[in-house]
């Protein structure tokens, strides 16, 4: 039988000016000169036909196959332009600027201060959050019996295992490995399973320095933080020991820097400083000359080499800073607090 091929072509070339989009002119393509289509079926089988047929059949099914082929190309070319033209960029509109991201708060403090003492000679040393008791109590002169102990609430894990409730781990860790004169500063998280409240978290951040050589008094103690914290705070910021007890440094102390928010006077704008609470000075952290019972436990020689470290949050030094008043906005993650450090 001689096929209809002129039905054929009507109506794959109807088809394909219709097609809506390009997968499903793909879809035509295939249909109408694929390896099985029918076209093919038509022009493989010639030499079945009666002879005086075959010449026919052959032009009718090129000529065919050349109209489906225009239509499909012509169609493609119409899908194409539609599809560049929905997606158009319009150049002339003004860009929207990519949103930057910054340090968080604590990070660009952090920073500050590790920059600080980097610069009066001191490197940076780490030491593992998840620690033991022995070098977050016993090696720092605070045996499992000693009162000390009990300020510390600390979250026990197995094995002995604790998380650190200070930085001070850190000067043990140094010491046992290196022998004086060392001057390091640690930087990183601490855990004490402490009430939340605007001042104290159960998770926060100590910056802690050791420094040990010939001859180091309480004199460069008082020089190094004084020089911190102006570096930090500004030029007038003041500093004041106060007699404290650490098991671990003999004498020991607690040190204030003086309000930088409302500069001494206990008021801003009237009201009582919320940051000092009116009395013009904010507690910092602990310091003192490292008592000789943590020399020995690290085997320095306690004759020959004296030295000092200091301890304190860095939660409270941003909170000064920025004038922030709650301790618990640092891990809220508020974009809207965040956002407000952007650049500043
Ligand atoms: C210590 O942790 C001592 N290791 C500091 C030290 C180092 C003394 C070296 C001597 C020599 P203290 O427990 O006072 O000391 O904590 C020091 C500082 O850490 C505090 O002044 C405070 O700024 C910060 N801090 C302590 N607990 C919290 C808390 N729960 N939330 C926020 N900050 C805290």
């Amino acid at each position: 039988m001689v096929p209809n091929i002129d039905e054929l072509r009507q109506s794959a070339v109807g088809a394909i000016a219709a097609a809506d989009d390009l997968p499903a002119l793909e879809q035509l393509r295939i249909l109408y000169t694929g390896r099985r289509s029918q076209l093919r079926q038509i022009l493989g089988s010639i030499g079945e036909l009666p002879a005086q047929d075959r010449r026919q059949v052959g032009q009718d099914a090129g000529k065919a196959q050349k109209e489906i082929d225009n239509a499909l190309s012509a169609r493609q070319l119409t899908l194409e332009q539609a599809q560049e033209a929905g997606t158009a960029i319009d150049v002339t509109l003004p860009g929207r600027p990519p949103r930057q991201g910054a340090p968080h708060p604590l990070s660009a403090i952090a920073d500050e201060l590790v920059d600080a003492l980097r610069h009066m000679g001191f490197s940076v040393a780490d030491g593992p959050e998840i620690e033991d008791e022995y070098h977050n109590f016993d090696a720092l002169n605070t045996p499992a019996d000693h009162p000390a102990r009990d300020e510390h609430d600390t979250f026990y894990l197995s094995g002995g295992h604790l998380l650190r409730t200070h930085t001070s781990t850190v000067q043990i860790r140094v010491m046992e490995t290196t022998p004086p004169p060392v001057r390091v500063l640690s930087v990183g998280r601490c855990y004490r399973k402490e009430t939340v409240d605007a001042t104290h978290h159960m998770t926060f951040h100590q910056i802690e320095g050791l420094y040990v050589d010939e001859g180091v008094s309480l004199a460069d103690l008082k020089g190094t933080l004084t020089a911190l914290a102006r570096e930090v705070l500004g030029e007038r910021t003041k500093i004041r020991f106060r007699p404290h007890f650490f098991p671990f440094t003999e004498p020991s102390v607690e040190y204030d820097f003086s309000c930088t928010i409302c500069k001494q006077s206990g008021e801003v704008d009237g009201n009582r400083c919320r940051v000092c609470k009116g009395t013009g000075w904010i507690e910092i952290g602990g310091a003192g000359m490292i008592d000789p019972t943590v020399f020995q436990s690290v085997g320095y020689d306690a004759e020959e080499f004296s030295g000092f470290a200091f301890g304190f949050g860095i939660e409270r030094v941003a909170m000064i800073r920025h004038g922030i008043d709650d301790i618990r906005m640092f891990l809220e993650n508020d974009l809207r607090f965040t956002r407000q450090f952007h650049g500043g």
